[in-house]
């Protein structure tokens, strides 16, 4: 079967794949506790895919393009035999590209375990160094010690990591040059992400959002910058790197400069929804199908008809679009 294309041209490239919807954080942008609180109900077990359904639909997939894949949640880590789910995944002879994102509360305990299963690479989100911001930032009261020490572990595992970094105006600003300085000093590919409208309760505001171009001459006033040639299309982040040769810095720039031209991915949520953009309103139902017995060619020609009728490119439309309902970040995993 051809690669499907999309209705402006775009090929599936990446996948992300949620394997729950919980979190064991409660970061105000994501899951506000008067949202997620006691009385929210996560999905029950029986809606959540599978660890075989999730290695038939991107084993299926990497038959029409897909060669990238990232496990996300909620938290990835709170999915019971994770490193499991990670071997079944590494066996698939096509996939290039196996990486998670997480909060890296849970991550010292499981790196070595997550390696050995064949993760190539991890992701985690960290918005402030200072104790007392990270635990108000991400609604914990864990110390900030402990994402420290899961990283640490990941690096003695082997696995390369990066860092993604929120910041908010006013709010986190000033960690901007701790955390570049800590993660030059360790050997962390950082990344500033912009603060965006996702989902229904971040109370986003475009005078929120701290500009990449913002935070990039800040960190030049200290240590230049190069812009580093040749970044694969279909990346998200502009990567630099220190002039200096103390590694890389990179800054994904989805308010100030969108990327939706460039953009390959589909993501599959833990109760098995398809869905085409970060910010949708809904996905395609991948689990019914599964459930019916349907074969690798006939997951293939469903996911290549809904990617064929994609016109997404919300972040380039984003002030024209009417307000409606998004689908939540926790739910669809970043
Ligand atoms: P690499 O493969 O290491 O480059 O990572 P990645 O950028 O694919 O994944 P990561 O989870 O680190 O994503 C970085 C940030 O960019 C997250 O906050 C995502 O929500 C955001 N992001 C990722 N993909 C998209 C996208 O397609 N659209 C928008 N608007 N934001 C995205
Ligand atoms: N804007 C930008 N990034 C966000 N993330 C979560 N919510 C937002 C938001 N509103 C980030 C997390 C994580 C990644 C998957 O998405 O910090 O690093
Ligand atoms: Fe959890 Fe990530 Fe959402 Fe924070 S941003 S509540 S760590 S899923
Ligand atoms: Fe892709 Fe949608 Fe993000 Fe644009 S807004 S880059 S189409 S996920």
């Amino acid at each position: 079967m051809t690669e499907p294309r999309d209705l402006l041209g775009r090929p599936l490239r990446d996948l992300r794949v949620s394997v729950t919807d919980r979190c064991n954080f409660r970061c105000p942008y994501c899951m506000p506790r008067e949202v997620f609180g006691e009385a929210h109900r996560f999905l029950p077990k029986n809606d959540i895919l599978s660890f075989e359904e999730i290695t038939r639909v991107v084993s299926a997939l990497c038959g029409i393009g897909v060669h990238k894949v990232r496990l996300t949640g909620g938290e990835p880590l709170l999915r019971r035999d994770l490193p499991e789910l990670v071997r079944r995944l590494a066996a698939i002879g096509t996939l290039e590209d196996l990486a998670m994102t997480t909060n890296g509360l849970l991550l010292a305990m499981s790196a070595q375990a997550l390696k050995d299963a064949g993760l190539h690479r991890v992701t985690v989100s960290l918005d402030a160094l200072d104790d007392q911001l990270f635990r108000r930032l991400s609604g914990t009261d864990r110390p900030v010690e402990h994402v420290l020490d899961g990283i640490r572990a990941a690096r003695l595992a082997g696995l390369p990591v990066k860092i993604n970094c929120v910041i908010q105006r006013g709010l986190n600003e000033d960690q901007v040059l701790p955390l570049a300085e800590w993660c030059r000093d360790e050997g962390y590919t950082l990344r500033f992400i912009e603060y965006m409208d996702v989902g229904n309760h971040n109370r986003w505001h475009a005078a929120s959002v701290v500009p990449a171009t913002e935070i990039r001459a800040r960190l030049e006033s200290f240590y230049p910058l190069e812009a580093v040639e040749g970044a694969t299309r279909g990346e998200v982040a502009r990567r630099y790197r220190y002039a200096d040769g103390a590694g890389e810095i990179g800054f994904v720039t989805s308010i100030t400069e969108p990327f939706c031209r460039d953009c390959h991915r589909a993501r599959l949520t833990a109760d098995g929804k398809l869905v085409t953009c970060l910010f949708a309103e809904n996905g395609a139902d991948v689990r019914g199908l599964l459930r019916s017995g349907a074969d690798e060619r006939a997951i293939r020609q469903f996911v290549a008809r809904v990617w064929g009728q994609r016109d997404d490119r919300y972040s380039e439309l984003r002030a024209a679009v009417q307000p409606r309902k998004k689908i939540e970040m926790s739910y669809v995993g970043g």
